[in-house]
């Protein structure tokens, strides 16, 4: 099948969609909260997780804080131990998913560190004695009709901080920093200067391919 016919395929629905989107918006301005209610056009949060935890589903709302079950600190750790975010999140330049650590991680260290009256690390021990993984909550969560991979970003030389922000400077638990909607990703897109270092002559034929909705949606 022709790329266009695809691209055709895909787009019809969405388009149908996006259309809806655009009458809907001339209807009804968007910021008032009880229009939001109706159609969280500014976050989405409509899917409890199966776990019944609270999950971002798509956009999300970069102010919300989310609860972890252990205060970490990325400040302390990323930061002034310097540990590097790679260590823990090890898939990040393998792999679509950037991953959180297994408990074993960090037990590498904290078996030697003493956690007498200190409870965030004696909660730690305790899920490393039941042999439970700790039940992060997930801060990002794109969703499923986007296709996201983390390996692209990294190897290509798109910095962790660029879309995650000070993480190491000011974070404790992770926080959103980016929207993580369309128009995000598409004006970095646009305009992330790796791409002419890593295509040269052909840089603007990557951008195009770069905001054709079949890379993004498959
Ligand atoms: C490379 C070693 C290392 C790794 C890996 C590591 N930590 Fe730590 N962590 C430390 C050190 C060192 C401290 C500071 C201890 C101190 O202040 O005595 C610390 C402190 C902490 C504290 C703060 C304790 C307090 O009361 O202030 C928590 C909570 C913690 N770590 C959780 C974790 C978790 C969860 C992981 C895995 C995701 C992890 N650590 C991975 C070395 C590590
Ligand atoms: C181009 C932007 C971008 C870059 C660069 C990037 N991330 Fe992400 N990250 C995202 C997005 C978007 C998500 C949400 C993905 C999803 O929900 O499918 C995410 C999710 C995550 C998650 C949650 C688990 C997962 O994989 O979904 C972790 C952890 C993470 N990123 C860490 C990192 C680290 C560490 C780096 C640097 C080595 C990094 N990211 C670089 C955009 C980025
Ligand atoms: C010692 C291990 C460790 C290191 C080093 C570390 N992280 Fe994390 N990271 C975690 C843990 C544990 C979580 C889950 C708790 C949370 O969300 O804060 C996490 C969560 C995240 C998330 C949110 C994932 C989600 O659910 O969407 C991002 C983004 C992230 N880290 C980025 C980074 C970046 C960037 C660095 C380097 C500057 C880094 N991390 C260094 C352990 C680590
Ligand atoms: C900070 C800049 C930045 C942001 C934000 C960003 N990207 Fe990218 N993205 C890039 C760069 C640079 C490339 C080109 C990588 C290459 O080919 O060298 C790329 C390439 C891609 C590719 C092509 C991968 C392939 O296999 O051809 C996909 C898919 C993609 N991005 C999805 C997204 C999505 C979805 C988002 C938003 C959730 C996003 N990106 C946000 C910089 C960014
Ligand atoms: C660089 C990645 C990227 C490209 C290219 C891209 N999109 Fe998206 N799109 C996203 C992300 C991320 C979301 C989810 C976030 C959101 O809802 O804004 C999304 C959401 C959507 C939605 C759902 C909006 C909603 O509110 O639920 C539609 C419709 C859509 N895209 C259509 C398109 C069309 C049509 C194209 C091609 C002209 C396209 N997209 C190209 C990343 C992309």
């Amino acid at each position: 099948m022709s790329q266009l016919k695809r691209t055709l395929m895909l787009a019809t629905p969405v388009l149908a969609s996006v259309c809806a989107m655009v009458l809907w918006n001339s209807q009804v301005q968007a910021d008032s909260p009880a229009e939001d209610e109706a159609f969280p056009l500014a976050t989405h949060d409509l899917l409890p997780h199966p776990s019944g935890r609270h999950v971002a589903f798509g956009r999300v709302d970069p102010n919300e804080i989310i609860e972890q079950p252990i205060q970490y600190s990325h400040m302390l750790h990323a930061g002034t131990l310097n540990i590097q975010c790679e260590y823990c999140h090890t898939m990040a330049r393998k792999s679509i998913h950037a991953g959180v650590p297994p408990t074993e991680t960090c037990m590498g260290c904290h078996k030697v560190v003493d956690a007498t009256d200190r409870p965030e690390l004696e909660k730690l021990k305790g899920y490393w004695e039941r042999g439970e993984e700790i039940p992060w909550v997930k801060v990002h969560d794109l969703p499923d009709f986007v296709y996201f991979n983390h390996k692209r970003h990294v190897t290509a030389g798109v910095q962790c901080e660029e879309c995650h922000g000070q993480v190491k400077e000011t974070m404790t638990v992770a926080q959103r920093v980016s929207s993580l909607n369309m128009g995000w990703c598409l004006e970095c897109h646009k305009t992330h200067p790796s791409v002419d270092e890593n295509y040269g002559a052909q840089a603007e034929l990557r951008r195009a391919e770069m905001k054709d909705c079949y890379t993004c949606h498959k």
